[in-house]
């Protein structure tokens, strides 16, 4: 048994055969995470005291990180009391994740390659998020994740579901999949949800693609909340390849948002924004010192992103990400 202590002072205890994360969680204190499978990065903590041995390779960390003292939290195991340079979630909520069984309501073509889906969940479910939360969908032996981009008020939940050509689940949400199949679903998972802080003046969202759906869902949530949000502004950059790609627009009311879509690669006469949502960002608003960015989707926007923002004076714990790692 060691003991592992966060810069805030919080300290638990670490079995020597269970990861930081696990343990963390065990003792109610809930680390930044998503994957769980040392494949995102989400839960990389460096390390200011202590020994600790890894878990499986990982090929996330660099060289120069793992020198540094960073490890994966949900990927790395004590070998010695810790202590480590972060704070954990803090009054934040984390409902428990559960399995329970889940329906097809509906089915609808968004674009050519991204489906709506609304699952409905029996009445005992009780099933309760944080919006921005993803959950995992089983059928049979297959697990994927999707992010859940709002619930309605009989509680079903939507998603938004993209065509990943050859991919296991995709043939069956392309091919398949229909009103009232059976599935089971596991969650809710990830910590990629709002945190409030008082200093924060620019709330900026970056999606891609279906990495909208989680934004979506923190979106109604302030909209359900407005005085979340009081003195501070909301823009949204979505990034999609082609106009037909843009399946999302702004259509919360209550909320004051900039809503700017971004196109990589327009054709004909796009009079909109062009390239990738990070700099469409930079050109916008210059001074990321009092701002929070939540970017989801692709892999490779998040880590430009992060490099591009961080370089331009964002706070690197101002920087919260989901990325939609795929299975393969
Ligand atoms: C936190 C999180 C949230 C997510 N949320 C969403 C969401 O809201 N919406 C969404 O659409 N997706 C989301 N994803 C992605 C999703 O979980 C799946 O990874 C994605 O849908 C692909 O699953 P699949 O079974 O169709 O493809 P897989 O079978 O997992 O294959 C993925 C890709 O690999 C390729 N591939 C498969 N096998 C091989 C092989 N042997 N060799 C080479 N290439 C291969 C396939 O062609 C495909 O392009 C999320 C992922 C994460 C981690
Ligand atoms: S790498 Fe640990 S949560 Fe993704």
């Amino acid at each position: 048994m060691y003991i592992i202590t966060l810069k805030n002072n919080k300290s638990f205890i670490c079995d020597k055969n269970e990861t930081i994360f696990d343990a963390a969680k065990k003792n109610n204190i809930y680390l930044e995470h998503s994957c769980l499978k040392a494949r995102c990065s989400a839960c990389k903590v460096k390390v200011l005291d202590g020994q600790t041995i890894q878990i499986e390779d990982d090929l996330i960390l660099t060289d120069s990180e793992r020198k540094e003292g960073y490890i994966l939290s949900c990927n790395t195991k004590a070998l010695s009391d810790i202590s480590l340079d972060i704070e954990d979630l803090g009054d934040i909520e984390l409902y428990e994740s559960k399995v329970v069984p889940t329906k097809i309501n509906k089915i609808e073509q968004l674009t050519k390659d991204v489906i709506k889906v609304i699952l409905r969940l029996p009445p005992t479910a009780n099933f309760q998020f944080n919006a921005g939360q993803y959950i995992n969908l089983i059928k049979g032996t297959t697990k994927r994740s999707y992010s859940i981009a709002e619930i309605l008020n009989d509680k079903s939940l939507v998603f938004y579901i993209k065509n990943y050509k050859g991919g296991e689940m995709s043939q069956y949400w392309f091919n398949e999949a229909k009103p009232n199949d059976l599935l089971r679903m596991e969650g809710p998972l990830g910590s990629f949800f709002y945190r409030p802080k008082e200093i924060i003046k620019e709330l900026i969202f970056l999606g891609t693609g279906t990495g909208i759906a989680p934004i979506n869902a923190i979106l109604q949530y302030f909209d359900k909340n407005p005085e979340l949000i009081q003195n501070k502004s909301v823009n949204v950059y979505f990034g999609a390849r082609h106009e037909e790609d843009l399946f999302w627009s702004n259509s919360f009311n209550t909320i004051d948002i900039t809503f700017t879509p971004v196109l990589s690669k327009p054709q004909g006469n796009w009079p909109g924004e062009k390239g990738y949502v990070q700099n469409s960002l930079l050109q916008d608003i210059s001074n990321l010192k009092e701002a929070q960015v939540f970017a989801c989707g692709s892999d490779q926007m998040i880590q430009d992103a992060k490099v591009l923002l961080l370089e331009n004076g964002l706070e690197e714990s101002n920087f919260y990400a989901d990325a939609f790692i795929c299975t393969n």
